[in-house]
């Protein structure tokens, strides 16, 4: 059988290099050999404050972005979260059953409530449920993500098995809920910030400068990279735990011009700074240059995306549905036709 895949981005901003290289770059193969959901995670974007204004726009834009990237609407669901209340009522259906203690744990729980201050809402702290209640709906085998979201999907598999399949699976039938599987990539996982080399790349980053926007004009592209935080030695390379600079923008450079690691440790190993940042400026442009040529076309045509939005919903509702009333069904909750 087909093996599923379900995955998501925040709408909290354009995306950056990060969000492509890490996770949305590897949904595009993964649909041409798997049913494959991708959603626009609207409700995980109000976790913390937010602009109504701009998430309407923002997840819009999301959505346009993943078809510039090149998810093929023929091929993969393409839907926005809250348009599907399934997601929201699985969600507190295994609120009820996750112990308090493992959010606790939650190693982004802790950094983004240490930014909120006072002010840290519960949905914060659930927001991880959720994500999980966005997984289990499709009965998803594969779930690619960046290493940041490991956590999250070990939670994920946690809940389906000991708080559900193990507890309420009375019938001994085929379990409630599919165990899903990160999947990590080898390459381009933890893309890091251009102005700190051990600081993950982030759309909440006040400084601009640290991360590239697929929407980045390439003059934009062009001065971030010149200002890119480097390092006193000559020649860039590999996994020096001393130059994390040198390995982030490496990698970039690797991923973006389409070549292996090793051709790539060879060509810069003795080349300066200034004239590495023209290369990786070079590749950097001209992989996002259609992206964003595509995106300008798709934005214009809001008719266009919302067809494609609203045959995602349909389609995610189905399976949605039918994993949810499974769940009701083995919590005991009263059925009438
Ligand atoms: P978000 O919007 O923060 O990130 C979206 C995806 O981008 C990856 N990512 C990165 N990868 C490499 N380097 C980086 N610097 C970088 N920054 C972000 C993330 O790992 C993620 O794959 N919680 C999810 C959204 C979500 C979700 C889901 C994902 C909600 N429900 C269900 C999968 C399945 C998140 O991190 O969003």
């Amino acid at each position: 059988m087909t093996k599923r895949v379900l995955s998501g981005v925040q709408p909290t901003g354009v995306l950056h290099l990060g969000n492509w290289l890490g996770a949305i770059r590897n949904w595009v193969d993964l649909q041409k050999t798997h049913e494959t959901f991708f959603c626009v995670v609207d409700l995980h974007a109000i976790t913390v404050g937010h602009n109504p204004n701009d998430l309407k726009e923002n997840t819009l834009s999301t959505a346009a972005l993943y078809v510039a990237c090149g998810i093929d609407p023929k091929l993969s669901t393409i839907f926005v979260q809250s348009h599907v209340s399934a997601h929201s009522e699985l969600c507190w259906l295994l609120n009820c059953v996750t112990p308090l203690n493992w959010m606790e744990r939650m190693i982004q729980f802790k950094e983004k409530a240490i930014k909120q201050g006072d002010n840290v809402s519960i949905g914060l702290l659930d927001y991880p449920v959720l994500m999980a209640a966005d997984i289990l709906l499709y009965q998803s085998d594969l779930v690619p993500v960046g290493e940041d979201q490991k956590q999250h999907l070990e939670l994920a598999r946690d809940i389906a098995q000991q708080r559900i399949n193990n507890r309420f699976n009375i019938k001994g039938n085929d379990s409630i809920l599919k165990i899903p599987k990160a999947l990590i990539m080898k390459e381009g996982a933890k893309i890091m910030s251009l102005q700190d080399g051990r600081k993950k790349m982030s759309k909440s980053d006040p400084n601009e400068g640290s991360r590239i926007g697929l929407l980045d004009a390439p003059e934009l592209i062009t001065k971030k990279i010149k200002r890119a935080k480097t390092d006193s030695l000559l020649g860039l390379e590999f996994d020096n735990p001393d130059r994390p600079e040198a390995n982030n923008l490496l990698t970039l450079y690797t991923i973006l011009s389409g070549t292996n690691k090793e051709s790539a440790a060879l060509e810069c190993k003795e080349i300066g700074w200034g004239k590495f940042k023209n290369l990786l400026t070079e590749a950097c442009i001209s992989k996002i240059e259609p992206i964003q040529k595509k995106y300008n076309q798709l934005i214009k045509d809001p008719d266009q995306l919302n067809f494609i939005l609203e045959e995602g919903r349909t389609k995610a509702e189905e399976v949605a549905e039918s994993t949810l009333k499974k769940v009701k069904d083995a919590f005991g909750l009263l059925e009438i036709n």
